[in-house]
């Protein structure tokens, strides 16, 4: 006899522990996902027998759970500014600091009344969508060099009805977009290539990942090109140890003004430059 739910998830709840920080909810969500259903129903159905295909499908994904693959990649989607995006292995998995960026661009488009807006390297396009979905009326664009990482963001344009309104560009940098540019933003590679990776980033586009030998060389590309590409404000992400290295690059582009941001845990995340 095949066991109940309640059994199922005591068992890799225990079985998650050494390998996740929270075996509980872990255990819920990807039984939900298997399932189908939404969390509250394995409260109300816990002496419910998993059928056969279902308890095998869930213990394949534990099974690469426990190898530490991202459980977001496992179940296909993650939270992201009040949003539920898709996601796949070929897009980064966007980080919650990142939606302090999306909060400073919002500001930009308020405080200037900036009309049109374009990201660099849109991975997922969960930034792009969620903010298309404040504004309306201002008409946003973005790239990215990698075609996996377009395909999935063009999967979350659809989700969100955002298809013919965002149109999207297999580029580099600013190579696709008409200058001037009011605002330009990106959350690009900033790591290190020697830097040691913990085990679930390994699960990720490399691409997404590094930034050059030291970790700032895409960054100061794109800072070189935002400058010549005639764009007003830059807003980016960037390493936690690499405000000195931005400092003196946009001192030498001869930035207006330069406001760097910390991250919540107090972390120097990333600045706004206006040309
Ligand atoms: C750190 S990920 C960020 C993805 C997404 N913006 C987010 O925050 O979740 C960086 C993205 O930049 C893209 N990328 C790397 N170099 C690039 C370049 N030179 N021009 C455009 N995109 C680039 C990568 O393919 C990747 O999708």
């Amino acid at each position: 006899m095949n066991p109940t739910l309640a059994d199922v998830l005591r068992a890799s709840s225990a079985a998650l522990v050494p390998h996740v920080e929270r075996p509980r909810l872990e255990s819920e969500i990807l039984l939900c996902f298997v399932l189908g259903v939404p969390r509250t129903f394995l409260h109300t159905h816990d002496c419910m027998r998993i059928d056969t295909q279902s308890l095998q499908r869930f213990q394949e994904l534990l099974a690469r759970r426990k190898e530490n693959e991202p459980i977001e990649y496992l179940t296909k989607q993650v939270s992201f500014y009040n949003h539920v995006f898709y996601i796949a292995p070929g897009a980064l998995i966007p980080r919650p600091e990142s939606e302090l960026l999306v909060d400073i661009v919002a500001d930009l488009i308020r405080t200037h009344s900036i009309e049109r807006v374009v990201e660099v390297g849109v991975g997922s396009g969960a930034l792009l969508c969620s903010l298309a979905l404040m504004f309306d009326s201002v008409r946003f664009s973005g790239g990215d060099v990698s075609e996996q990482a377009l395909a999935i963001a063009q999967q979350n344009l659809a989700r969100f009805g955002l298809s013919s309104r965002i149109s999207l560009h297999h580029c580099t940098f600013l190579s696709g977009f008409l200058s001037p540019i009011p605002l330009a933003y990106a959350n690009l590679p900033y790591i290190a290539e020697d830097y040691p990776l913990e085990s679930p980033l390994s699960f990720e586009p490399r691409e997404a990942l590094f930034g050059g030998r030291r970790g700032d060389e895409i960054l100061l590309a794109f800072l070189k090109e935002a400058r010549a590409k005639d764009v007003r404000f830059v807003a980016c992400e960037m390493g936690h140890d690499q405000k000195a290295s931005m400092e003196s690059a946009l001192h030498r582009l001869c930035a207006r003004h330069v406001s760097f941001y910390r991250d919540y845990a107090g972390h120097w995340r990333g600045f706004v430059a206006e040309f």
